[in-house]
């Protein structure tokens, strides 16, 4: 299959794309988290090429993209109160909600994103839109067209380019079908400002300990073929430590470091992570994805406080290192 790129700002791109959806097929979209590759959530044929697309395990759901509520009335049976309280805080936005399913005894994630291109293209598809991100599964997810492009060429219909996406991390998941709401993945929308206006939540974020809520959680993620080691700790310790095991080390070896330390890695491969939270989290897939191109062995990366967005940006790096941290 010939996979068609547009630019989303093309005039008749959208409404293209809207009519690829509308027959079947896919098309991966920019939202403002990640690429998502999207289907008519209510086509089963669709969603299966989905998963096919992506190499997906069949165990791990989908979650589907709204435009308004009346889209959400058609796949949900209940909203909860928590449930209503997030939407009218937080929707349009990056905050996927798991709600009890229309005529099923399953659960659904919906996510009504603030994106305009993915607005658009829901509006205008008239259906639900299934939609996980746009990478072949096990890779880091895509924040530009050009990520999707390299892993489903071939493989899909169309991607529509709006650019870099604003957040890098995907949509913050919760749980609101129990009480107290579980946060299943941290995103841009922080366990803090959840808290702020539904009271405390539970943190249901790292694989291995009971079964995963969420089924993504215990596939391995974000990876790229370097190895990754993690160094959280004071940041004179950090940078230390990362300048003894780095000592005698050729260009295959690679520290990722905050711009405020760059300058302290002196003759290491350096790659900046950004300055804030916000900018190490809009980079960071994109620079898992440079350190495969890199051809890298091996990575030694700063790690952020666990506060705010930290903990999404820390959610992330531990799966892409396979939790191999060494806390200094
Ligand atoms: O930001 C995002 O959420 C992006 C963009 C495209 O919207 N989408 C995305 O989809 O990240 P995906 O499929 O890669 O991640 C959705 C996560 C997975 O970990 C999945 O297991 C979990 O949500 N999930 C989906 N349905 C669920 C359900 N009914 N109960 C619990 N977890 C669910
Ligand atoms: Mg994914």
């Amino acid at each position: 299959m010939k996979t068609i790129v547009l630019k989303a700002n093309n005039p008749g791109a959208i409404s293209h794309a809207a009519d690829i959806i509308k027959g079947g097929g896919l098309v991966a979209f920019p939202t403002e988290t990640v690429y998502g590759l999207g289907g008519n959530a209510l086509d089963n044929a669709a969603c299966a090429k989905i998963y096919e697309a992506k190499g997906r395990p069949s165990d791990n759901p989908l979650i589907s993209h709204v435009a308004d509520v009346e889209q959400l009335k058609q796949i949900v049976s209940h909203i909860t109160q928590s449930a209503e309280i997030l939407i009218k805080q937080f929707w349009p936005g990056p905050l996927t909600i798991i709600f009890p399913e229309k005529n099923s005894k399953n659960t659904i994630g919906v996510r009504m994103p603030e994106n305009p291109t993915a607005l658009d293209l829901i509006r205008r598809a008239g259906v639900p839109v299934a939609a996980p991100s746009a990478n072949i599964s096990g890779s880091p997810s895509p924040t530009t067209a050009e990520h999707v492009l390299n892993d489903l060429d071939g493989k899909i219909d169309m991607i529509l380019d709006g650019g870099k996406c604003l957040h890098g991390l995907e949509s913050t998941v919760i749980d609101c079908t129990v009480a107290p709401a579980a946060i299943l993945r941290p995103g841009a929308i922080t366990k803090e400002m959840i808290e702020g206006f539904i009271g405390s939540v539970i943190l249901a974020t790292e694989a291995g300990k009971n079964t995963p809520k969420a089924p993504g959680m215990k596939y391995r993620h974000y990876a790229p073929k370097a190895r990754l080691t993690v160094v959280v700790g004071e940041n004179n310790m950090v940078i230390d430590n990362i300048l003894r095991l780095t000592a005698n080390v050729d260009e295959q070896y690679a520290v990722m470091a905050h711009s405020k330390n760059i300058d302290r890695y002196l003759g290491r491969v350096v790659i900046n992570m950004g300055a804030e939270n916000k900018d190490i989290a809009a980079n960071l897939f994109a620079l898992l994805r440079k350190c495969d191109d890199m051809g890298l062995k091996e990575v030694f990366v700063e790690g952020v406080a666990e506060t705010g967005l930290g903990l999404a940006i820390m959610n992330r790096l531990k799966k892409a290192a396979s939790f191999n941290i060494l806390e200094v």
